[in-house]
């Protein structure tokens, strides 16, 4: 199995978990992850490990890693895994809302919507301090507003904190394009069809690791 090392812990999740060398072609598009195991550890699950932007020798973890999980350690690794987000080629307002996670698992987005020369708003109550300087800002209050402006907007939410929203307040109102990445274990990625993954999107209960983990709204 392809191997990757972890580089460094960050204390700040806001911008990442932690840096981890691996080859370019495993590098996971942002909504897409990787399985990771320590080989070292007695714990035999998997961590789906998300990015959270390119590095030089790998990339930036959005999720949260193990504590065991030191600078130096190595990985194996299987992917990348899953359906990533996909920014429509024509979006000119682009909007990045994590809802009750770090809003890491979306800064990969940020050089892809700078690249088509999208104006580019991030919504979250805790942003990172290093956001680049043309990232507009906003609060979780003005989502449903944004939700209006936005030609293309890219959710994150826990599991639970997804169906606490659907159930609650409701989606957000969007007029155009609109994905959701569901953040939940994947232990398996789909290869013993555990089910622990279940999220309820639509009409029934679907697999994040397999027919996600982003989600078309
Ligand atoms: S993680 Fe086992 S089926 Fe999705």
């Amino acid at each position: 199995m392809p191997e990757g090392k972890i580089l460094e812990r960050m204390l700040d999740g806001r911008r990442a978990a932690a840096r981890i060398a691996c080859a370019a072609k495993l590098v996971p598009a942002p909504g897409q992850y990787l399985l990771a195991y320590l080989p070292a550890s007695d714990d035999p699950l998997a961590v789906a490990v998300f990015s959270a932007g390119i590095a030089n020798d790998g990339f930036y973890a959005a999720s949260s890693l193990p504590s065991a999980w030191t600078a130096g350690a190595s990985l194996s690794l299987r992917g990348p895994l899953g359906r990533g987000f996909a920014i429509p080629g024509n979006a000119r307002r682009v909007a990045l809302a994590a809802l009750d996670v770090s809003p890491a698992y979306l800064l990969g987005l940020i050089p892809l919507a700078e690249k088509q020369g999208a104006d580019i708003v991030l919504v979250c109550d805790n942003p990172p301090e290093d956001i680049p300087a043309n990232v507009e800002i906003r609060p979780l209050t003005a989502l449903d507003e944004i939700a209006q402006w936005a030609d293309y907007l890219a959710l994150v939410a826990s599991r639970a904190g997804w169906r606490e929203r659907v159930h609650g307040r409701g989606r957000p109102n969007v007029t155009r394009e609109a994905q959701v990445l569901i953040v939940t274990p994947m232990p398996c990625g789909g290869l013993a069809r555990c089910g622990v993954c279940s999220v309820e999107v639509g009409k029934g209960l679907v697999l994040a690791c397999d027919d996600g983990p982003v989600f078309s709204l």
